[in-house]
């Protein structure tokens, strides 16, 4: 991971160029940079807030032989990678919401997307973009944005080096990576329900079809987050809104 890297001063999203580059042949752990997106894109067409220099504004190419259903693993192993990449360089206590956001205390501080290419039933590559919020000051984030989110800067009072924390960034994801090729998806949940901010949490899901409420109890075998209702009934979410109470 990491082996081959196509950085750039100034793009309009990461994500369009990585699929350009995968569908061109790239090999698999190609990551493409950018200093600055002009049109960043986060989950739900929501926009990526990505000013110039402040970020680690990357996607990453993978190629994994693995059935369609199985790809969210991908997304739950790159959050894993990530937080466990923050708590080694900074020390600070990141958890992983599900599925794929990354907050310090009640504040996000990186998001990720991922972006599939399949032919019928098979995988041709994954985009994996992450956006991740490193040297911004309070001052530099939207005021609309200034309550919910961070930086690691922010959080640590130091400045992050970005170089080397991608570089071991590509050394963690690939470890984990190499794992789950080899011997499946165990560890990943193990050590994702270890960083998790929403086990144990009452949530409130907004589903495509559905509106849920429940005591977030764990991941199944698959990675499918697992919901106990006040009837005790557990529902299995592959996608939603989610939201916290309290209690
Ligand atoms: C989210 O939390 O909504 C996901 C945010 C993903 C942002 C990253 S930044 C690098 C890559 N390029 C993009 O345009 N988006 C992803």
């Amino acid at each position: 991971i990491g082996q081959n890297v196509i950085a750039y001063d100034e793009v309009v999203s990461t994500q369009p160029l990585a699929h350009e580059a995968a569908a061109k042949g790239a090999v698999e752990g190609t990551i493409v940079l950018a200093e600055l997106q002009t049109g960043g894109k986060g989950r739900l067409g929501r926009p990526w807030h990505s000013p110039k220099g402040t970020g680690i504004w990357m996607s990453l190419i993978i190629r994994p032989a693995i059935p369609l259903p199985k790809t969210p693993q991908m997304t739950l192993l790159t959050a894993v990678a990530v937080a466990k990449t923050i708590r080694e360089e900074t020390g600070l206590p990141v958890k992983i919401k599900w599925p794929n956001d990354i907050f310090i205390g009640d504040k996000k501080v990186c998001g990720i997307l991922t972006e599939l290419n399949a032919e019928s039933d098979r995988v041709n590559y994954l985009v994996i973009g992450i956006g991740l919020n490193a040297n911004s000051l309070e001052s530099d984030f939207p005021s609309e944005l200034a309550q919910i989110v961070t930086s690691l800067r922010i959080e640590s009072g130091e400045p992050l080096k970005r170089v080397s924390f991608i570089q071991r960034l590509c050394q963690i994801f690939e470890e984990e990576y190499d794992h789950y090729l080899q011997a499946g998806f165990a560890r990943i949940k193990q050590e994702w329900e270890n960083h998790s901010y929403t086990i144990g949490k009452w949530v409130t899901l907004q589903t495509i079809s559905q509106q849920l409420e429940g005591r977030a109890v764990g991941l199944d075998e698959e990675g499918v987050l697992k919901v106990e209702d006040q009837t005790g009934q557990i529902h299995k979410v592959y996608s939603a809104d989610v939201n916290y109470r309290a209690n």
